[in-house]
């Protein structure tokens, strides 16, 4: 009796000791914000300040005595960067840092799926999870306004409303893994010439239309635990410490409490970083990419200075703790999780989702003759031409750039996909680039060639008129000046002379398709000349087999253009209005967003003349789809009240294919310009051969508002209205008129 007596009574007291030595912010089963503030009370000065700021190129200090983590941040929205030396951009050599490159986010919002999203985002997360990572340096959702900009491929294409519903997904299924997004550039950085001085002069109509609805949906829908802040200016502040767009809109009106992170090199004043919404200051006084200051951490706007300040009795602590509340959130939510789950690398599954979203997002633009697919009990003679066909895509482009454990490549993905059904030749068309290293991650092709011009098209045409098809595969690549951050393309032309390459080759034979390997829009001089064009984006570590499973039918393609291709450049409303600077300045320069609200298809939508290329929303696929007609369950709708749209649609060809059913919303009579139609609805469908599907729209009024800058708030007008059912902003197959009382 004694001695179990004397069991009890040394083991509550040993329990009691445990229980009351754990702290409430290391207990797991206090609530938030109670361990956040017993963190915040047991932080010195010091250690609240050291929090704000890095301490290395990717990471900044938790709480050491406290046990509380570091905060390990790393690139970038298409798989997870190769490690850094801790104070260089050089690489650090790590020998089990290769990942899985998945496709460029502007692939991802081509899909109009956002279920892919959602597999993207925990994919992504799982690796940034095994990788012992916080947090994600993406997704980007950058608004797509001039076909030049060198990082469109990272973003999601010129329409809010599917970029805001495709980047929800994404955010969910990176966090789930305990792992944070960062959501960037928050905001307005629409160009690469002049990052870190252009002054962005826009009106709030735009502003809330256009340009912020893709980050407030990633915020107040998808829960972002952080957003990193664009290196431009706007009202002549920097974008990393902006009252207005930081303070009032991102923490005040969208009521984010997360943390805020500068992009590399993007902070530049205390007093601002103290007051105007930063909580993280990274790579100050670096270019963001490869240059810069060393062991420089104490003297960031947000170290020493910031200190001094306090201990001078100049500034308060006010802001410090608001700015470690935030960090400390992010830790709780990341790091100091004991539930998250462990992530995972390099896995079949990660394989298999990165060939599925790029089968899902590859847009079939034009298909004559019956080209595509190719038949391959006709086609024996496949030539395919071109340095894309061979040229790796996911080394170079800036910070997204990757050091993969594996890249198929077109050529090699087409050449597996025919093996023994037909005979594979390779002409290398033209000469691009032929660099082959990227930040110390080196490709190992050897792409030099010293042939002229006219010898690479003569010995192209040769080759040509000996096959049964010919499959060209150019356009851009992650070379400056083309598709790369911190640069921006001169014009809407393909580079090195693949015009010529591309007319040679369709006189030498009609059965031609071509595939254009891009982040953005091209002119097509030859489109006439052309019977077949894919647009194949960067589609990372699975290129190969997933262009190859379209181009031979094994995938029928159901993706849709995410922006429009121009005839030319000034059809495009950021030349035709707006402006754009092309030199580089190292003084403050303003841009004026001259086009307000009329970007994109909203432009084009209202030239009486000039027809896009390929409109926005554009995708064919090797079955025909037939939409009946759209039906609405009421002929008006008060504020209060939702309008249901009904439309059928029947495949009517021989094989299974989903067609993205796209809704536009009309305001026939508005006090305030509106474009003639914007998106505010979409529905991916699948439909086996003469399938029928009813596809459901539902519109409630905020569907119908619009941005009014004079009383600062959206309004819906009562009004007629007419609900637009659309295969894209150029193909409209129903439309339904109703009005709102
Ligand atoms: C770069 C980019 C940003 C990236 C960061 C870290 O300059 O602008 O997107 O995440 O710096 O590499």
């Amino acid at each position: 009796m004694k001695k179990t007596f004397l069991t009890f009574i040394l083991a509550s007291a040993v329990s009691t000791t445990t229980m009351a030595q754990v702290p409430v912010y290391l207990d797991d089963s206090k609530p938030m914000e109670e361990r956040v503030e017993d963190a915040l009370a047991r932080m010195t000065v010091e250690e609240k300040v050291a929090m704000t700021h890095a301490q290395s190129k990717f990471c900044s200090p938790g709480v050491q005595r406290l046990g509380i983590p570091e905060v390990w941040m790393t690139d970038g929205p298409h798989g997870i960067r190769p490690e850094v030396l801790w104070d260089e951009w050089d690489q650090a050599g790590w020998t089990n840092d290769s990942c899985v490159a998945y496709p460029a986010l502007t692939c991802l919002a081509a899909t109009w799926n956002p279920e892919m999203s959602r597999l993207y985002g925990k994919s992504i997360g799982e690796e940034a999870r095994y990788r012992k990572k916080t947090v994600i340096l993406g997704p980007g959702v950058n608004i797509y306004r001039t076909p030049l900009n060198g990082r469109n491929f990272e973003y999601m294409g010129e329409d809010p409303y599917l970029a805001s519903r495709m980047v929800v997904p994404y955010v969910e299924g990176v966090q789930q893994n305990g792992v944070a997004v960062c959501v960037k550039h928050f905001a307005l950085n629409n160009h690469e010439v002049n990052r870190h001085t252009t002054n962005v002069i826009v009106d709030d109509r735009a502003l809330y239309e256009i340009y912020l609805p893709a980050f407030k949906a990633a915020v107040q829908e998808g829960k972002a635990w952080s957003v990193m802040a664009a290196y431009n200016l706007y009202k002549n502040q920097h974008l990393c410490h902006n009252q207005y767009m930081l303070n009032d809109i991102l923490k005040g009106e969208w009521g984010f409490d997360g943390v805020v992170v500068s992009d590399w090199g993007g902070t530049h004043d205390t007093p601002q970083a103290i007051t105007n919404g930063l909580d993280m200051e990274f790579g100050t006084w670096t270019d963001g990419l490869s240059g810069g200051a060393s062991k420089a951490y104490d003297n960031y706007y947000l170290a020493h200075p910031y200190l001094k300040l306090i201990k001078e009795g100049k500034v308060g602590t006010k802001e410090l703790d608001d700015k470690v509340r935030r960090i400390l959130r992010l830790i709780f939510r990341t790091e100091m999780d004991r539930n998250r789950p462990y992530g995972s690398m390099n896995s079949e599954e990660h394989y298999a989702a990165a060939r599925r979203i790029a089968e899902e997002g590859i847009v079939l633009l034009k298909n004559e003759g019956n080209v595509l697919p190719i038949d391959l009990n006709k086609v024996k003679k496949l030539l395919v031409v071109g340095e894309n066909a061979v040229k790796m895509m996911t080394v170079g482009g800036g910070s997204s750039s990757l050091k993969v454990q594996r890249e198929i490549s077109p050529l090699d993905g087409i050449k597996a996909r025919v093996a023994g059904k037909a005979e594979v030749q390779w002409a290398r068309g033209y000469v691009g680039d032929a660099s082959g290293e990227y930040n110390g991650v080196v490709t190992g092709q050897d792409l030099r060639d010293n042939r002229s011009p006219q010898e690479l098209i003569d010995e192209a045409v040769k080759m040509a008129s000996e096959a049964d098809c010919v499959i060209f595969i150019g356009g851009l690549n992650k070379s400056a000046g083309q598709d790369c951050e911190d640069s921006d393309r001169k014009g809407l032309n393909l580079s090195y002379g693949q015009d010529n390459v591309i007319a040679a080759l369709a006189k030498a034979n009609k059965n031609l398709v071509v595939v254009n390997i891009s982040g953005n829009a091209i002119a097509m001089p030859w489109i006439k000349e052309v019977p077949a064009v894919v647009q194949d984006w960067y589609i990372g570590s699975e290129a190969g087999p997933a262009l190859a499973a379209i181009l031979m039918g094994d995938a029928n393609p159901s993706g849709k253009l995410p922006f429009t291709f121009p005839v030319r450049l000034e059809d495009n409303s950021a030349h035709a209005l707006g402006e754009f600077v092309y030199e580089r300045s190292n003084e403050v320069i303003d841009v004026k967003y001259n086009e307000s609200i009329f970007v994109g298809y909203r432009w084009a939508d209202k030239q009486k003349k000039v027809k896009p290329l390929f409109p926005f929303g554009h995708g064919l696929s090797y079955t025909t789809f037939v939409y009946g007609k759209a039906v609405a369950d009421k002929k008006e709708m008060s504020a209060d009240e939702v309008l249901t749209i009904t439309v059928p649609v029947t495949n009517t060809g021989n094989r299974e294919g989903a067609e993205v059913v796209q809704l536009y919303i009309s305001d026939l009579k508005s006090s305030l310009p509106r474009p003639v139609k914007e998106l505010k609805g979409f529905a991916k469908v699948k439909l086996a051969p003469g399938e029928t599907k009813e596809v459901t729209f539902t519109i409630a009024k905020d569907a119908l508002s619009y941005f009014d800058d004079a009383r600062h708030e959206w309004v819906a007008e009562p009004g007629k209205f007419e609900a637009i059912v659309a295969a894209s902003a150029t193909d409209i197959r129903s439309k339904v008129a109703f009005e709102l009382k």
